[in-house]
């Protein structure tokens, strides 16, 4: 989906760390507006991202320019953008540090405890002549020591074991990746409720359960500090997923964000689901639709996934800056701003199926229930889902008229 580097230049030199036995071949790349020298990837190996001394994935371009364009949206948010400190914690090459330190002029600080890693973020800012910190620590160590403005975790697999010192870092926003879907989205069950304390369950909406199972757990370990953490733009894309929480201080703010947990319910039978607010789950004996025992997902986040305002500074920061996946995020973070705010998705092609139906263009299905009094929205998860507050008996009566009225 993602274009690599606008521009990859040869950069033959080896690079030398300090007489070590670390050696890493580099490559200069460009992304955004910033050019930065990153290892020399084996593309024949089997995950090439990993296949040298030190990580880069130039897929994850898409995700960097959106983070690129978060900053500088939250930067416009405030006065004295100097002040904004942010943290990237688990760095690699610094790419992604070091980017919002040029496009978006936060006070950035970035860190790893990898020695080729910490040596060659320290070769970049000096090539980009830029003032930034770089630090040599874990990062569970050093965000314990020093509170940030901004703190993003973009770790191997799973945030899990970061979030609660990100928490405790972290004063404005919260920026964390996880690459462990499989767990998340009830694939791997049970790592999913040892990493996160929730139970996921694989849906056809599994990425967003998911994405809300991870938004659940940052809110639990963010609550213990007195601090409401509420997402601001969250998104699933390819084989990870990425969320911006909104940190503030304050007992009553963080018990506010904590009624907006809960769990989802899900019939398998008929593809019911349902809601229930609250830190334990209080199961009705059975589905309203069929009568048949629902499966239970979460606690999780049941609140918004986006706040409106700061989605579309970010969108027009991306329309108006140079991003080399501009026109994909853009895209993404449109489709979120426009996705109607209720937890879950059907995705509609496995119901036509169901039906035995033809397919229909999503215009048409989203319009149809539209005209007869419900809401409804394509879904930046999947695009042959849709977001709507009618309920899947409902739907299916829509799509089989939809399907009558093709067949006349
Ligand atoms: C997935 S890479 C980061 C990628 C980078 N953010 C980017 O956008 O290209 C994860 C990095 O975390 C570092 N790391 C892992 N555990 C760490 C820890 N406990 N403290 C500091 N760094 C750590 C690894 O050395 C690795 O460079
Ligand atoms: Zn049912």
């Amino acid at each position: 989906m993602c274009a690599i580097a606008t521009q990859i230049t040869a950069y033959d030199k080896t690079y030398d760390l300090q007489n070590l036995v670390l050696r890493v071949r580099t490559m200069l790349v460009v992304e955004g507006q910033t050019a930065v020298l990153v290892p020399r990837l084996d593309l024949n190996a089997s995950y090439p991202p990993s296949s040298a001394a030190v990580f880069y994935n130039p897929t994850m371009e898409f995700g960097r320019d959106i983070n690129v364009a978060c900053m500088q949206a939250l930067a416009d948010s405030q006065s004295g953008r100097s002040t904004i400190t942010y943290l990237d914690a688990l760095g690699a090459s610094g790419i992604r540090g070091l980017r919002v330190a040029n496009e978006a002029h936060l006070a950035v600080t970035l860190n790893d405890h990898d020695d080729a890693a910490y040596k060659l973020i320290r070769r970049n800012a000096k090539r980009l002549l830029l003032n930034v910190h770089v630090k040599h620590s874990d990062a569970n160590a050093l965000m314990s020591e020093e509170r940030f403005g901004v703190v993003d975790i973009d770790p191997f697999g799973s945030p899990a074991p970061f979030v609660d010192a990100a928490c405790r870092s972290a004063s404005k926003m919260l920026c964390v990746t996880a690459t462990d879907t499989a767990p998340l989205s009830g694939a791997h069950f049970n790592a999913g409720v040892r990493r996160y304390s929730a139970l996921p369950l694989n849906t056809e909406y599994h990425a967003e359960t998911g994405i809300r199972i991870l938004i659940g757990n940052i809110v639990r370990e963010s609550v213990k500090y007195d601090k409401s953490a509420v997402p601001v733009l969250a998104h699933a894309t390819e084989h990870y997923y990425r969320v911006y929480l909104r940190i503030e201080r304050g007992a009553r703010l963080a018990d506010a964000c904590l009624s907006s947990l809960g769990f989802v319910f899900h019939c398998f039978k008929c593809g019911h689901r349902y809601v229930t607010q609250g830190l334990a789950p209080v199961q009705c004996c059975e589905c309203a639709l069929c009568a048949a025992k629902p499966v239970v997902a979460g606690p999780l986040w049941l609140g918004p996934l986006y706040d409106q305002l700061f989605c579309k500074r970010v969108l027009n920061s991306l329309e108006n800056g140079v991003f080399g996946t501009k026109k994909q995020a853009s895209k993404t973070v449109e489709l979120c701003l426009n996705e109607l705010d209720v937890v879950t998705f059907f995705d509609y092609h496995k119901l036509l199926k169901e039906l035995k139906c033809p397919p229909i263009p999503i215009e048409t299905l989203l319009s149809s229930l539209r005209s007869i009094g419900y809401q409804a929205s394509r879904t930046h998860f999947s695009g042959t889902s849709v977001k709507t507050d009618a309920d899947v008996a409902t739907l299916k009566g829509v799509l089989l008229d939809l399907c009558r009225a093709t067949d006349e």
